[in-house]
């Protein structure tokens, strides 16, 4: 067990405190960096129409009392529409009326300092391998540039094997700059409490479709990072998820 190192918390804390006045330098309209965007020669992989997928209905304090950390899956694949609902519930925009864009997760200033990859191991429909989702087009992008692939992410965690055995994976890429221009340093909490709104709503979602879930912050960060192409500073690896169906 590490000792605990209270001067790192306590400067962190002392150096994101409210400041007043808010320290914003932009407008929510100017800010160019709310989503993440394709290059022209990707190709994107359309997912299924969430107003299109039947799902049974169930109560939501059901599915809260049976969440559960699960960290050993079947062989069953995860459907590509069970993907799709994953990823809509999780960072899928649900209005687009007005700008900035609201999404299924609460984010301050609505800035969604996100990006989502996706380790897929078992999917049917999709290739294993490493993809990033579009938001604002309910598709994904495959990403080639990664040191690895999934492999490397798995070994980047301190138990690879929840990696390895899941049907997919979650990665929740932060970019602080999307938040930090209107919160100045106030936005660093921001970061870590949001992913942590967005990774439930997944283990929410993954109940209801009768898969588990595992969340994961023990991951090397360097390695993580180096495996997903990141530079560590203008995007890092924030947290992690594994999904796959019970076993039981
Ligand atoms: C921030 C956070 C980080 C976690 N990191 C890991 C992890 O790295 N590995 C793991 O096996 N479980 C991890 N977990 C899952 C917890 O161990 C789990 O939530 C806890 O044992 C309680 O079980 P429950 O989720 O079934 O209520 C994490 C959970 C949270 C909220």
């Amino acid at each position: 067990m590490e000792t605990p190192d209270w001067h790192t918390g306590r400067s962190f804390l002392k150096q994101t405190h409210l400041q007043e006045p808010s320290p914003s330098t932009g407008t929510e309209t100017g800010n160019p960096k709310v989503c993440g965007t394709c290059e022209p020669s990707q190709v994107l992989i359309a997912l299924p129409q969430v107003s299109d997928i039947p799902m049974d209905p169930m109560l939501l304090s059901d599915i809260m009392e049976m969440r559960r950390t699960v960290r050993e899956y079947s062989d069953e694949p995860l459907m590509k529409w069970e993907l799709s609902l994953m990823l809509h519930y999780t960072q899928g925009v649900s209005e687009t009326g007005g700008a900035p864009h609201l999404r299924n997760a609460p984010s301050a200033g609505a800035l969604h300092p996100f990006e989502t990859y996706i380790v897929v191991n078992r999917v049917e429909g999709l290739e294993p391998g490493i993809y990033r989702y579009l938001p604002l087009d309910h598709a994904l992008v495959k990403e080639t540039c990664h040191v690895g692939g999934g492999e490397a992410v798995a070994a980047a965690c301190r138990r690879p094997n929840i990696i390895l055995r899941a049907a997919v994976a979650f990665l929740w890429i932060a970019v602080p700059d999307r938040i930090l221009w209107k919160f100045g340093s106030r936005g660093w909490r921001y970061l870590f409490i949001e992913s942590g709104h967005v990774c439930q709503n997944l283990y929410l979602i993954a109940t209801a479709l009768g898969c588990g879930t595992c969340a994961i912050g023990s991951y090397r960060d360097d390695e993580m990072n180096c495996a997903l192409g990141l530079d560590g500073e203008e995007q890092f690896c924030i947290y992690l998820a594994a999904v796959g169906k019970r076993k039981d």
